[in-house]
């Protein structure tokens, strides 16, 4: 079967947008299925930085099929300013299909995310303010609005007006913020629709009728496996599902369909925002980390808590996703050091962890089990063949296959499409 997918095994910006984009170079089409505007993932073109969020990474082709999922929730406001930014650049979205069932993130979901996290002080999850929480709290709760009802303006009128309503009262009487405006709310989402109008179909119909005549599909993962709604660090995740899994149930597709998943590895860790990070280096190791990988946030600019590579995450995201292959990420960003540890095993109250502990508060207490490996103190951005990488830079990345026991399919040394040393060919 000829459908593949690239999942985060870590806590985000692993790099899936550039294995997404190399791949895609390949595939006919590119579907997201989770996740929304939270989302920014960042591809290179010609040494042109594209900071993709909602549209998927397939877009910078212009002769593949890229879709928008059911699962993925939609702020128009975004796509629409993405689009735009996207003709700019004289490129074009003609190609681009949304899923009539998304649902539409809402001024409200922004208003309501922000008053949460404010209200939470201390104890904030530090989202990033995109109403994405709100919006899927929504679906759940069965009071969300679908792309579809955008087409059916006394369902949407019925439904903004319960919305607005409801979330007025929250917002003014529980969290004392401002409230949002009924009129100005319609007459925006009126103008999104009509804008949107071109785009908007039965995704679940064209996913299946690619797949079933085989052509070459591609499900690209947004956020990553620790910040599974689910089996993620719990409350500190997203409020969707970027596991393999979720894939199925957001995209419209049979889980037989899903095969070919790379889980994307980032040579070392980052997280971006609160909760438990059992590798993270505050210290002189994390700043080098941040500054030699430039690790700040591409939708919010904020420094990205840095630390040792955990394969107790990985090996953890290789089960939950059954990975077939590792793409290694930045792996060039580590270049410059003499020594570098890898997290191989938990220990709780002196005794070996089993798998990854859903209480946080073990979580934290987890001491890391380290293995120093040699590092190659060479630049290695210019190498494209793997047996040329130098000794140390093979021996550190067959390592992550040997505890993870999952294959290298693709090791990444820069962020350019040739950057790249493809170990499996998938389609
Ligand atoms: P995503 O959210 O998983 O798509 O990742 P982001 O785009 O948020 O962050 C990854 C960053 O690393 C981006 O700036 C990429 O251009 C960059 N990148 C991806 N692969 C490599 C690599 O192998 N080496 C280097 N130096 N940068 C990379
Ligand atoms: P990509 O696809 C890194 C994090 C936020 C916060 C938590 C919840 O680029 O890898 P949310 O706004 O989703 O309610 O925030 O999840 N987060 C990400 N961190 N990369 C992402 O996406 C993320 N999307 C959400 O920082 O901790
Ligand atoms: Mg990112």
């Amino acid at each position: 079967m000829a459908t593949s997918m690239v999942i985060g095994t870590q806590w985000g910006d692993e790099g899936k947008g550039k294995i997404v984009d190399c791949l895609a170079e390949r595939a006919d089409v590119v579907v997201r299925s989770q996740g929304g505007n939270n989302a920014g993932h960042t591809v290179v073109v010609d040494d042109k930085a594209f900071a993709l969020r909602l549209l998927p990474s397939g877009i910078l082709y212009d002769n593949k099929t890229n879709i928008i999922g059911t699962g993925v929730v939609i702020d128009p406001k975004v796509l629409l300013g993405e689009i735009a930014g996207l003709e700019k650049e004289g490129k074009s979205a003609k190609t681009l299909k949304i899923s009539d069932r998304a649902h539409l993130i809402m001024p409200y979901h922004i208003a309501l995310d922000t008053a949460e996290e404010a209200s939470k002080g201390d104890a904030k999850i530090g989202t990033t303010k995109n109403g994405i929480g709100p919006c899927y709290a929504d679906k759940i709760n069965r009071i969300g609005i679908r792309v579809c009802d955008l087409y059916d303006m006394d369902v949407f009128k019925e439904k903004l007006a319960y919305n607005v309503e409801f979330k007025n009262k929250i917002l003014r009487n529980v969290y004392g913020a401002d409230g949002v405006n009924y009129d100005e709310i319609l007459v925006d989402y009126i103008n999104y629709a009509e804008a949107l109008k071109p785009y908007v179909t039965d995704t679940n119909i064209a996913l299946l009728k690619a797949v079933k005549a085989d052509k070459k599909v591609l499900f690209e993962g947004a956020q990553a496996t620790m910040l599974d709604l689910d089996h993620g660090t719990y409350p500190f995740v997203t409020s969707s599902h970027p596991i393999a899994g979720g894939a199925s149930t957001g995209a419209g597709i049979g889980p037989n369909y899903l095969k070919n998943i790379f889980g994307v590895v980032k040579a070392y860790a980052t997280r971006v925002g609160a909760g438990p990070f059992p590798t993270e280096q505050l210290n002189e190791i994390g700043e080098n980390l941040r500054n030699l990988g430039h690790e700040f946030g591409t939708v919010t600019g904020r420094p990205r808590r840095t630390g040792w590579l955990d394969l107790m995450v990985v090996k953890y995201a290789a089960g939950l996703n059954s990975l077939d292959y590792l793409a290694i990420t930045r792996l060039d960003i580590l270049d410059s050091f003499k020594e570098l540890k890898i997290c191989v095993g938990y220990k709780l109250n002196g005794k070996d962890v089993e798998g990854f502990p859903a209480d946080l508060k073990d979580l934290e207490a987890c001491e890391p089990v380290y293995e120093t490996l040699p590092g190659w103190e060479t630049d290695i951005s210019g190498i494209r063949e793997y047996d040329k990488l130098p000794e140390n830079a093979r021996q550190y990345v067959e390592r992550i296959a040997e505890v993870t026991g999952v294959p290298l399919g693709i090791v990444s040394v820069g962020p350019n499409r040739n950057q790249t040393i493809d170990l499996v060919k998938i389609f």
